[in-house]
């Protein structure tokens, strides 16, 4: 019996297996509307059997894109351009997911291929924002320091952009809440020097995770919601998994259902050195210290690993990213590596080993 592909009911909502598509940005769309290029690629990743389909970090705002190509859910126009995608992700027996996100001083940037640096707003970028005045790095834009009631603007999108979500059919939510972007820097006191009351103490710092997590759900009251937290930051004096721990225990009281477990990005010189399940360990922290569920995530690449990850307890579903891009049958593979039984789209059947 394969654990792995056993199915999994969070909210009321069952996935048929516990390897779900991590989130991706494709850098791929206009003015946030997703396209043909979104529905082939979470299409294919529907089809070959994966439990779970998240979009990339779709942005809540215009300016909480990472770059000007990602995709968004601040307008009914992107809620009916996700529409047909979600409908044939849910048609394949996966369920689609999506990821809330602001990128905050870290948005504004290009797509990895044209060298992933600052896009200036004279050259189609936009003025970026973020906890406090200070750059990301050398050569980053000095964000806006947020108004106390900009903060409350950014959390009411996150709340407006569920329940666009929602309406456009996703079963899932996941506010990201890792790897440097805009509610992280407010997590972490190398970037949060604020005064107001979503600085200073732990319990400022993370406010802003905790209101947006309680908007999101009086917004969707029914849907399953996960946060993707970075579990540490590698850097002496930083958030790290003992406050993980801490905020996944105040998320869980807001109605969260699950946290993703990754790690770093906020800072430059942080000190990262990945190697097959390097942020499993955290996973099953945070598992065990706020009794809630966990996803795992971070270089699993072989099914026998991504078995032992759930079979030993260590999270409750695998996200699998750069493995699901070379290959988006990997799930399909995977179960008949592990002996799994799983249904093979019926057009593919002949195929099926
Ligand atoms: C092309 C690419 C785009 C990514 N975009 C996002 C994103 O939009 N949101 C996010 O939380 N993580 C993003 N990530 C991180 C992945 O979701 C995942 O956490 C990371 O790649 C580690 O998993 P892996 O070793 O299975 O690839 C991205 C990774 C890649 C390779």
């Amino acid at each position: 019996m394969s654990e792995l592909f056993t199915p999994i009911t969070i909210r009321g909502v069952e996935a048929r297996n516990r390897v779900w598509v991590s989130p991706m940005c494709e850098y791929s769309a206009d003015d946030g509307i997703p396209n043909d290029w979104h529905m082939v690629h979470l299409g294919s990743r529907a089809v070959g059997g994966a439990g779970v389909v998240m979009t990339e970090a779709t942005s809540v705002t215009p300016e909480g894109r990472i770059t000007p190509w990602d995709t968004g859910i601040w307008s009914e126009s992107h809620t009916t351009a996700w529409k047909p995608i979600v409908r044939f992700i849910e048609s394949q027996g996966a369920v689609p997911a999506i990821q809330l996100a602001h990128a905050g001083r870290k948005a504004s940037t290009n797509a990895p291929w044209r060298g992933g640096k600052p896009v200036a707003p004279a050259d189609g970028g936009y003025e970026v924002v973020g906890p406090s005045a200070l750059p990301f790095n050398d050569g980053y834009p000095t964000p806006h320091e947020m108004s106390t009631a900009e903060v409350r603007d950014v959390i009411d999108a996150f709340a407006e952009g569920a329940q666009r979500s929602v309406e456009a059919g996703f079963r899932i939510l996941e506010m990201h809440a890792a790897h440097g972007y805009l509610v992280h820097q407010f997590l972490s006191p190398h970037t949060n020097k604020r005064t107001d009351e979503y600085g200073g103490s732990f319990e400022g710092r993370t406010r802003i995770a905790v209101e947006a997590a309680r908007a999101i759900r009086e917004a969707a009251p029914d849907t399953p919601l996960m946060v993707r937290i970075s579990t540490t930051e590698y850097v002496e004096g930083g958030w790290d998994l003992e406050q993980s721990i801490a905020l996944a225990t105040l998320l869980k009281d807001a109605g969260v259902d699950m946290i993703d477990c990754s790690s770093g990005g906020n800072l430059p010189q942080q000190q990262l050195h990945p190697y097959p399940g390097y942020q499993v360990a955290a996973s099953r922290a945070v598992r065990e210290g706020a009794g809630i569920a966990t996803a795992a995530v971070g270089l699993i690449v072989e099914p026998n690993h991504a078995e032992s990850v759930i079979a030993g307890g260590d999270a409750d579903v695998v996200l699998l990213g750069r493995e699901l891009l070379r290959d988006p049958y990997w799930p399909l593979h995977a179960a008949t590596a592990l002996h799994a039984d799983v249904e093979w789209p019926v057009q593919y059947q002949r195929a099926k080993p």
